[in-house]
């Protein structure tokens, strides 16, 4: 019998996971099925109840339901726990398991580009839940040190303290990152959703820097473009993390690891 998947969220009229999970099936030789699934915005627990006891396997979880997930899982995996949400539900006969495979599909997307975290300044702009899902995974590669500015202090103040028991990270402004130079930079903000611009400081890029922002669009992010401006050497936008974190999910319900790359390469030359 076929097993089956979902991912769930609201809206989800315009997820491509279907498509990058129907291409890891082919590309593996697996044989699943993947659908979207609308969940009302207060029936969340419901839609994930009915679509395991159909005998669903897995499901990932989009916005707004991250957190939610984390309530419902039976337990959590460490990084889904750092994380504070839950974008992979594995079902098994031990339960449910909430895991986070954001931070690890952004660590393996800027290796595909070539880029390596180990000793490097990693710089990370934004401390709202799209930072915290990715701390772990990123200090997991041993940079030489994390930054973390934003605009509100306290907030990146409030991650410093929330991994202090793991690791130092430096918690800093976008007016206090004058002077200092990074080789990765991850925007992690919502800025480029409404095409606000980051306050960068001039030389913020180290030679060869990678400026990487998460979010992804049809166009070049306001971010790449500012970052290019200010002399990164290469900058990607986050479409592959998206495929990143699909091929870890898939890697949990299945066992084997799909290639990003051909994926990617699909996603990006669809109009
Ligand atoms: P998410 O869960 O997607 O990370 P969030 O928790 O609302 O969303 O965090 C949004 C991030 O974008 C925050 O770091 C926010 O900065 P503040 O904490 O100072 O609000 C940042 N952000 C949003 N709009 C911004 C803007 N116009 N300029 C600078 N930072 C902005």
């Amino acid at each position: 019998m076929t097993d089956r998947y979902a991912v769930i969220g609201n809206p989800i009229s315009h997820t491509k996971s279907p498509l990058i999970h129907a291409a890891f099936a082919r590309q593996c030789g697996q044989d699943i099925s993947y659908e979207a699934l609308l969940a009302p915005l207060d029936g969340f627990r419901e839609t994930v109840m009915a679509f395991r006891n159909a005998g669903g396997r897995g499901m990932n979880v989009t916005v707004p339901f991250k957190i939610e997930a984390m309530a419902l899982a039976d337990k959590l995996t460490p990084r889904a726990q750092l994380a504070q949400a839950v974008n992979t539900l594995i079902f098994d006969e031990t339960g449910i398991t909430g895991d986070n495979t954001d931070g690890i599909g952004l660590v393996r997307d800027i290796q595909r580009l070539g880029f390596d975290f180990t000793s490097k300044r990693i710089l990370i702009l934004g401390a709202g839940g799209a930072t915290r899902g990715v701390i772990l995974p990123i200090l997991e590669e041993k940079p030489a040190n994390l930054t973390i500015a934003n605009r509100t202090f306290a907030k990146a103040e409030a991650l410093k303290t929330q991994f202090a028991g793991i690791t130092t990270i430096n918690a800093t402004t976008y007016e206090l990152l004058s002077g200092q130079q990074f080789d990765i930079v991850i925007n992690a903000t919502s800025t480029g959703l409404h095409g606000e611009h980051l306050p960068l400081p001039e030389h913020l890029f180290a030679p060869g820097a990678l400026a990487y922002d998460m979010a992804y669009g049809k166009e070049e992010t306001p971010f790449q473009i500012d970052a290019r401006k200010l002399g990164a050497t290469q900058t990607a936008d986050g479409l592959g993390m998206l495929v990143g974190q699909a091929a870890e999910s898939f890697h949990l319900w299945r066992g084997v690891r799909p290639e990003i790359a051909p994926v990617f390469s699909m996603l990006r030359l669809k109009p």
